[in-house]
């Protein structure tokens, strides 16, 4: 089975061979990775231009090594100081990195769908590194990727998505990857803070943590996106941790083998005690990280071996 798509903009719509098939491949790439080698060959002569217009630490840093580590020339645009502050749009931007031959485009966007767009204007391979609420597709094959090495199955597994589900592309992308493959999902917080169309997704919906984590196998704690809210969603820090925080009182509500994740980044105190963070037998935020430069390498591989619209007609 190969990868059906040109492009890699969201896991809604994406049947289990593809997810199984990226999944197996990036644990070749763990290996590789781990070996302290690199496959410079498999990537040598394509370009990789990384745009992002919002920040990120985790996925921009972990496309660019996993780029170099596969022989790509990589270029990191800095939008705060690009053309874009001088009125250019998004899709000419686009279009002019496009001129310039670019194989492989990583976007993030705080505009739901801006990946999309921009997927059917360019000739490159698109992958969205996170559009607004919408999708944050690698973000969920590395957490899907760090649960399978450490359960040994998506399927039959419990996992509990706290705090801020609304704003959260983390959450829409791991609740489609995970109900795909079989696991059952729940989602935990607030009223105010669990989007309308949750029904819809095959989850469950819970407003009391604890009763959430009951069970749990896998307890995914969220931050809460400021930068998304337009009015007041929650109380205070302090009553949003008192309530809906993780900390080791309320994670003894899940199982005793329950694994706690972050996508990162952490307000620490706020969504989760660093106490738990910090936790090695329990805690596998550091693990998610390495899991995140494979699982690109993976992407990047799958991408470039479908064949670009443009370039073959060039
Ligand atoms: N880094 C993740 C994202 O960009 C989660 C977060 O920022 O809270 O969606
Ligand atoms: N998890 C994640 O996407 O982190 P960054 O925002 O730092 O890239």
């Amino acid at each position: 089975m190969q990868y059906p798509e040109r492009h890699l903009l969201a896991i809604e719509g994406l049947h289990p061979p593809a997810i199984a098939q990226l999944l197996d491949l990036a644990e070749s790439y763990v290996l590789l990775n781990r070996s302290g080698k690199t496959q410079r060959d498999l990537l040598r002569g394509k370009t990789l231009i990384n745009l992002f217009f919002e920040d990120s630490t985790r996925t921009r840093t972990s496309f660019e090594l996993a780029g170099k580590r596969l022989g790509a020339d990589v270029i990191n645009m800095s939008v705060s100081t690009s053309s874009v502050n001088k009125g250019e749009t998004l899709l000419d931007t686009a279009a002019t990195l496009n001129a310039m031959q670019c194989d492989l485009l990583v976007v993030r966007h705080d505009q739901s769908g801006a990946p999309n767009l921009l997927a059917q204007k360019v000739d490159a391979a698109v992958i969205n590194a996170g559009d607004g609420t919408h999708e944050h597709p690698t973000q969920a094959l590395l957490d899907a990727l760090t649960i399978r090495r450490r359960k040994g199955r998506l399927e039959g597994l419990t996992v509990a998505i706290c705090g801020d589900i609304g704003h959260s592309r983390v959450a829409r992308s791991n609740i489609h990857l995970l109900t795909t493959m079989g696991s059952r999902v729940r989602v935990i917080g607030p009223p105010t803070l669990i989007p309308a169309e949750a029904d819809r997704l095959g989850v469950d919906i819970f407003h009391d943590m604890r009763a959430g984590l009951a069970g749990a196998d896998i307890v995914m704690m969220l931050r809460l996106q400021r930068e998304r809210m337009t009015r007041s969603l929650v109380p205070s820090a302090r009553e949003f941790f008192r309530f809906w925080g993780l900390d080791a009182e309320k994670l003894a509500f899940a199982k005793p083998d329950a694994l706690v994740m972050h996508p990162g980044p952490m307000n620490r105190g706020v969504e989760i005690d660093s106490a738990v963070a910090d936790d090695p037998a329990r805690s596998v935020i550091k693990e998610q990280v390495e899991m995140g430069v494979a699982v690109r390498m993976a992407v990047l591989d799958v991408l470039s071996r479908t064949p670009s619209r443009g370039r073959n007609e060039r």
